[in-house]
Parts: structure tokens; C-alpha cells; sequence
């Protein structure tokens, strides 16, 4: 007899939002994780909702895109099942142009924008000072995303496990799962700690470590850790009214008298350090693009590792070699983005057997025999 339906093995922003659909539809859901729950990736996200800046041109725009629409209401629902305000903002986005060859960049992605129906409006200099007074001067022009926006990913992560244990979600922390494994109709999971837990189901959204945990019957899950540092900042200036993103950082005003600025991009294998190279960059990069940046307070650098595929796409859907298996992890630097439309989709999976068309982007079995 098993313990629950579901285990979700992972408990960052992923993990939570399918803990948190799979509880609300019904089921018996565990949520375990090896720290605690948002104390992966998900601490140093800056909750960007920005698809048409970090998507263009990828495999990633439709789900992206289609994550957005789907945000307003997956926060009212949180909101209705928790009580707790996530600092969700549709503020709009600028994306700054600093030379000529980045102003014709930003010219493609507004027509490919436009020919989709996504409204957006290219700046010239002084248009682009004249919606953000704080750029700096030698600014060139802009593109602006009314539709983006941002989210409080801390304050999300709290509210996504409140939500699924409101649901009757079970959460077990610290619990690191080693080895997971199928029995009859029904999956066995090992914890490090020696204890045990049966489930109907098993989904993997434990992040860059879900390589680590041994599924018999299938390779490592081929993902890797790359770091991102985030500086939170008090700022005590004009805010600025949008998501600002420079040629070399992006500052999102994520609350009042707070900015994040982040982030870096690094291949530094699970060592989640803040670095002096990595704040001093930062700190570079946002004066150059705002210079108020220099009369900010420094509060906080934080630090995650963010789980990347070899093509940097997600990895999302039922395995064929153990099908108590379904993956939902590898959501590299959009995790926040995609967790309405990554929900709903295992959801989906995991109860129906339904497929989203748009996971076949995002298909475990391109990786090999998973
Ligand atoms: N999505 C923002 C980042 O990865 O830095």
C-alpha cells in the first residue's frame, strides 16, 4: 500500500507550484527536500517575467509566453488559498540599447514581436529617458515590453508550500531521496536517512541536483549546476517604474526602497559561494546603467545554482523507461517564468496522462533512453 499518489522530489519553485496543483486536483501529495523548501535556485531568483527578452528567437518563447498568460490567475488563486501577497507587478520591461549594433538587434525582436501580436514599443534616446529619468545618459534607445513583469520569488515559494500543505500536501524536509526505484505498480524511495516512502508516482523537480539521485533503470538526468549571484539593493532614489535590462545586468524594483540587480552566468559546479568578482561586476554593471545604483545600500548578495540542460531547455514529461517517473526540472534561468504552465502540464501527466503538444520542446527522451 503506498504512502501518498504523488512524491515531488524537490521543493524549490518548481516543485512546489506541481506539489500545489497535484494537492489542489486531489491528490495525496509529499513534498520532500533535501534542505528546505526554496533554498535551491528558487532564493537568488529575481522572479522576472520578462518571455520576449529571455525567450526571443528560442525554443523557449511558446512556453514562456504562454506561462505568462497564464500568470494573473495562478497568483489569484494563491493569493485566494494563502492569504499572502507575492509582490506580483505587471510593470512592464525596457530592454536598454547602449550602441548601434544592439539597437538593430532590438529592431528584429520588435517586429518578431509584433508579427506575433505582442504589443511592444521601440524608443529612440530621449523617449527611453523620458519613461526611465534614471537611465543613464548615453543610453541610445530601448524596447519596451508592457506586458512583462515581475514576481517575489521568495515570498512565492512560501506561499506555493503553504498552499499545497492547505491542500493536504505532506512536506518533508530535510529529506535527501538516493535512490528511487520501481516495485509492482509503485515506486520506492530511499532517503539518505535510511527511511523510506512508496508512491503511486514520482516526480523529479529536484533541480541541478536531480542527476544526483539514482533512478534505476535509467542514466543520470543530464543536468548541471550554473551559478547566478543577485545583489539586493535598498534604494533610496527615483524608483525606476519597470525591469530595466542593460547589456551586462538587468534590475528588476521589486518592491518599495528595494531593487534586485543580478545576474551572473557562471560554470562553477556546486560551489555556492558569493564572490567578490561576481558582486563587483554586478555593482559595475548597474551603476554604468543607472548611475542612482552608486547612492544604494547594499543588503544582500545571494546566490543559486540554476539547473541547465545542454541546450537550456527544460526537461519535462513522462519517462518511457520507468513510467512511475515524470520529470518536471532543468528549468535553467526561468523557473519562476515557467511554473504556472510546468504545473498545470504534470499535473496533467501525472493524473491524466495528458499531454501538453508544447511539451514535446521539452521531451525527457531527447537526452536518450529516459
Ligand atoms: N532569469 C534571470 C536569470 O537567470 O538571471
Amino acid at each position: 500500500m503506498a504512502d501518498c499518489d504523488v512524491a515531488v522530489i524537490g521543493a524549490g519553485v518548481i516543485g512546489e507550484s506541481v506539489a500545489y496543483e497535484l494537492a489542489a486536483r486531489g491528490a495525496a501529495v509529499t513534498l520532500l527536500d533535501a534542505r528546505g523548501a526554496g533554498l535551491g535556485a528558487t532564493q537568488a531568483a529575481a522572479g522576472m517575467l520578462a518571455p520576449f527578452i529571455e525567450g526571443f528567437g528560442r525554443p523557449l518563447l511558446p512556453l514562456a509566453a504562454r506561462s505568462l498568460e497564464m500568470y494573473a490567475s495562478f497568483i489569484d488563486r494563491i493569493l485566494r488559498d494563502t492569504g499572502i501577497d507575492v509582490g506580483y507587478a505587471r510593470s512592464g520591461s525596457l530592454h536598454v540599447a547602449n550602441e548601434e549594433e544592439s539597437i538593430a538587434e532590438l529592431k528584429v525582436v520588435a517586429a518578431g514581436a509584433k508579427a506575433a501580436g505582442v504589443a511592444c514599443d521601440l524608443l529612440d534616446a530621449r523617449q527611453a529617458l523620458e519613461r526611465e529619468p534614471s537611465l543613464a545618459p548615453d543610453v541610445m534607445g530601448g524596447l519596451l515590453f508592457p506586458s512583462h513583469g515581475f514576481v517575489g520569488a521568495i515570498d512565492l515559494s512560501a506561499a506555493l508550500c503553504t498552499g499545497a500543505v492547505k491542500h493536504g500536501a505532506r512536506l518533508i524536509v530535510p529529506a535527501r531521496v538516493r535512490r528511487i526505484s520501481s516495485r509492482g505498480a509503485e515506486m520506492d524511495i530511499e532517503l539518505e536517512s535510511g527511511g523510506r516512502l512508496v508512491s503511486q508516482q514520482v516526480v523529479i523537480a529536484a533541480g541541478c541536483w536531480s542527476g544526483l539521485i539514482d533512478i534505476d533503470g535509467m542514466p543520470p538526468v543530464p543536468i548541471r549546476p550554473i551559478r547566478g549571484q543577485l545583489l539586493q539593493l535598498a534604494w533610496s532614489g527615483d524608483p525606476l517604474k519597470r525591469i530595466v535590462w542593460g547589456p551586462r545586468c538587468y534590475i528588476v524594483p521589486s518592491g518599495p526602497g528595494t531593487a534586485l540587480v543580478g545576474a551572473t552566468v557562471e560554470d562553477a559546479g556546486y560551489d555556492e559561494r558569493t564572490t567578490v568578482a561576481g558582486v563587483r561586476d554586478l555593482l559595475d554593471a548597474a551603476c554604468d546603467l543607472v548611475p542612482q545604483v552608486w547612492q544604494a545600500s547594499l543588503v544582500a548578495a545571494r546566490v543559486g545554482l540554476r539547473p541547465a540542460t545542454s541546450d537550456e531547455m527544460p526537461v519535462i514529461g513522462r519517462s518511457r523507461a520507468v513510467p512511475g517517473v515524470v520529470f518536471a526540472t532543468g528549468h535553467f534561468r526561468n523557473g519562476v517564468l515557467l511554473a504556472p504552465f510546468t504545473a498545470k502540464a504534470v499535473a496533467d501527466v501525472v493524473l491524466d496522462n495528458q499531454e501538453d503538444p508544447l511539451l514535446a520542446a521539452v521531451s525527457p527522451q531527447r537526452f536518450g533512453e529516459y
